[in-house]
């Protein structure tokens, strides 16, 4: 990168890259980001933005081989031109665990689900990156040869991150039980969902150890979110309006607890990509909206529900014992279908740990 000028009409310091496109980096931007002002230890900003006036400008701005070298009245700041280059104004720092997403439908087919060995992700940190990679990409994966133990599946998912504590537990046992609290806890189907929208931030990657699957039925189901609400989008845009900007309420609640919280079924980023999904019919709340928009919105909700149903997105597959599925809870809805408890057991051992984690990991391992 190469100084073109300074330019005090703009208040920015302008530079050129190799490609001849010219960056403009703002005097205030470049006084926030002066590498003094970062805690050399601690990373984190120490330098008080308030302690400057907001029209600063410097007093001479010179290269020195790859350094840009800014004089302030009281300062000289120093920034290598590399530095400059990945931290252009208007794009976005580039973010190893922001992976595109692949969108897929049923014919991907079980056999192409992303899948890893438990001992590689345990023991090798490639392995471990290479299988979170794949599972951002896709929001779903496998990991086989687990250990018959309800511990080999968690110890898989501690190698990711925390995990991610709610009234269900730390980890959950998904059986049909006796008094169930959940509708995951008795032998019923359950329909394609995600888990705890009712949550103030719904879980992130969820992992089920499958211990035993004897049972006559309960096979499992998934769907991709994104393509079920990109699809939605194109066929059905007022659909997708309403359901990325009209939230409705989710509520759990049992003896011990009630938790509710509001969540638009679709949220966009800022550039408009879907990010996440909430789909869960059995704790959706009251929908409470004014009584013109309700046959609007029912009928956008429909359209959603119908392609979880519609076999073009739903993929299947029969988990067995000694594996694990893995999947974004926010983006991948999952389910099962109804089994006979009398006929074999059925085991799952669950736990989910948080997209913030996750993507730390991934950051952290992409830094060899
Ligand atoms: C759950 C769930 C699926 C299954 O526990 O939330 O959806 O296969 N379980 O039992
Ligand atoms: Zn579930």
């Amino acid at each position: 990168m190469e100084l073109v000028c300074v330019d005090k009409d703009l208040g920015a310091v302008r530079l050129r890259d190799h490609l001849g496109t010219d960056l403009s980096y703002p005097f205030i931007w470049l006084r926030d980001n002066c590498p003094s002002a970062y805690h050399p230890d601690t990373k984190e900003r120490t330098f008080d933005l308030l302690s400057v006036e907001m029209d600063r400008e410097p007093e001479a701005v010179r290269t020195d081989g790859d350094t840009l070298i800014v004089e302030w009245p009281d300062h000289t700041s120093q920034f290598s031109m590399n530095w400059l280059s990945e931290h252009r104004p208007g794009v976005p720092v580039a973010d190893p665990a922001d992976l595109p997403a692949v969108p897929w439908r049923g014919d991907l087919g079980s056999s192409n689900i992303p899948r890893a060995k438990a001992q590689d992700v345990l023991h090798d940190d490639g392995a471990l990156k290479d299988w979170l990679e794949a599972t951002r990409r896709y929001g779903l994966s496998i990991v086989e040869g687990l250990e018959d133990d309800p511990e080999a599946g968690m110890a898989v998912a501690r190698r990711v991150g925390f995990l991610r504590e709610t009234n269900f537990g730390t980890t959950f046992q998904v059986k049909s039980k006796p008094n169930p609290n959940n509708l995951a806890y008795t032998a019923d189907a359950l329909p394609l969902h995600t888990d705890l929208p009712n949550q103030e931030l719904p879980p992130g990657f969820q992992f089920l150890h499958c211990l035993a699957n004897a049972a006559e039925g309960g096979g499992s189901i998934f769907a991709d979110g994104v393509a079920i609400s990109e699809d939605l989008c194109r066929e059905d845009p007022e659909a997708f309006h309403l359901l990325s900007t009209v939230s409705i309420p989710f509520r759990f609640h049992d003896e011990a607890y009630d938790i509710r919280r509001r969540q638009f079924v679709i949220t966009t980023r800022e550039d408009g990509q879907v990010s996440e999904v909430c789909y869960n019919a059995h704790i959706a709340g009251t929908f409470d909206l004014p009584a013109e928009q309700m046959r609007g919105y029912y009928r956008a909700y429909r359209a959603f529900m119908a392609k979880t149903r519609d076999p073009r997105y739903v993929l299947s597959l029969t988990l067995s014992g000694g594996q694990m599925v893995v999947f974004d809870n926010r983006r991948v809805l999952h389910g099962r279908e109804a089994f006979d408890p009398n006929t074999g057991r059925r085991h799952l051992h669950g736990c989910y740990v948080d997209r913030g984690e996750f993507e730390s990991r991934l950051r952290v391992l992409a830094r060899r």
